[in-house]
């Protein structure tokens, strides 16, 4: 099995697993990083993305052998102790969630976002977030939470 080295949430991780094995598989099974969340597993629904140097990635479309020297933050990753990520902040601020399955991968898409269009407007945050689907909150509040996250 190929040993597959990546930095996950700023710590060097290296676990020998089957070439077959997803990214979120790594996170979740090898690495007990279960934030991650898996609601499709056929790149539809977006509860499983991660940012991949910096980029949001769903990472059941990925094999973890591909991200070998990658750096990986999962949603575990993004809180500085007990504070919590601007965008974090935001969605608990505007109520942007209620059962929470899709929140992982909305936050994460969120921040990417917000990175590639700081003052993103409700039309664009919509459009960009075609890829990750809530069951529960019709959206409304979710656009709202990553348009105004004081990032
Ligand atoms: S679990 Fe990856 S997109 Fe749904
Ligand atoms: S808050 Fe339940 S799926 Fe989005």
């Amino acid at each position: 099995m190929p040993q597959v080295s990546m930095t996950v949430n700023g710590k060097a991780a290296s676990i020998a697993v089957e070439a077959r094995t997803l990214l979120v598989e790594y996170l979740r099974d090898h690495m007990r990083l279960t934030g991650t969340h898996v609601g499709c597993d056929t790149t539809q629904c977006g509860a499983c993305t991660v940012h991949i140097d910096g980029k949001a990635v769903k990472s059941c479309t990925i094999l973890a052998v591909q991200c070998e020297g990658a750096k990986v933050t999962t949603i575990e990753g993004l809180a500085q102790g007990d504070k919590l990520h601007p965008m974090q902040e935001s969605f608990k601020e505007h109520h942007g969630l209620q059962c929470g399955f899709c929140t992982p991968g909305m936050v994460m898409a969120g921040i990417d976002i917000r990175r590639r269009h700081p003052n993103a407007s409700e039309e664009t945050v919509r459009h960009e977030l075609e890829g990750n689907i809530c069951r529960c909150t019709g959206y409304h509040n979710i656009v709202k939470a990553i348009m105004h996250a004081k990032m």
